[in-house]
């Protein structure tokens, strides 16, 4: 089966969301890991949920009330300036370090990003990294106004880029994104860089990888 293009999810695929800590951790010594873990799966929880109420708002909204949740439920008392500097953290976060590699080893295949990221977030933050160069389409959910696993949101990527389903590689680090993707119709590969285990959601991906760069052996 040929791929004949490759979709990258952003936030823990390509980027690294928790180089966040480093600033977390001089604003709140010996706390910035829990606020990052926290923060990231308020973040995630609040996209499920708003598309499940159909009360869509966009991820960066969604990323600065799961930062307000998260201060609270951690009694970390938050300045405004400091609040501001952890939400553009998120416009520089570090891409994982073989990610431009991969990227251009993968240079005969179009590629894509597909993200929960609203444009507003997603445009900087690739161009910050120096990866815009790398993508044919950067594309973000808030065209449709639902979040992923929506099967919608992989729809309009596979008829923004003119091929099937079956044709297309996706690439994410979030197993329930692997997950929606496969059961779409995508070729999944799980970017499974921590040894995690994965969630029973009835989709096996096409492969397991630990690293970006063992993509090509599979494209
Ligand atoms: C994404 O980039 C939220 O990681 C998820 O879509």
């Amino acid at each position: 089966m040929t791929i004949k293009a490759l979709v990258f999810d952003a936030y823990g695929t390509l980027f690294d969301v928790h180089s966040v800590i480093a600033l977390a951790e001089r604003i709140f010594p010996g706390r910035g890991h829990a606020l990052s873990q926290l923060w990231r799966a308020k973040q995630l929880e609040y996209t499920w949920l708003r598309s499940l109420m159909q009360r869509y708002e966009n991820f960066e909204t969604v990323t600065r009330d799961a930062l307000v949740h998260s201060c609270e439920a951690l009694a970390l008392k938050i300045t405004s300036a400091e609040f501001q500097k952890l939400t553009d953290a998120y416009l520089h976060l570090t891409p994982h370090p073989e990610a431009r590699e991969a990227l251009q080893s993968l240079s005969a295949h179009k590629r894509a990003i597909l993200s929960n990221g609203c444009p507003t977030m997603l445009n900087p933050l690739v161009q910050n990294a120096g990866l815009s160069e790398f993508f044919d389409h950067v594309l973000s959910v808030d065209e449709l106004k639902i979040y992923k696993p929506d099967p919608r949101v992989y729809r309009m990527t596979a008829d923004t880029l003119g091929l099937a389903p079956a044709d297309i590689g996706f690439v994410s680090s979030n197993f329930w994104d692997v997950s929606g993707a496969g059961h779409f119709g995508f070729r999944s590969f799980w970017i499974n860089r921590s040894g995690a285990i994965p969630d029973p959601l009835g989709y096996r991906p096409a492969a397991v990888l630990a690293a970006l760069t063992e993509l090509p052996a599979h494209c």
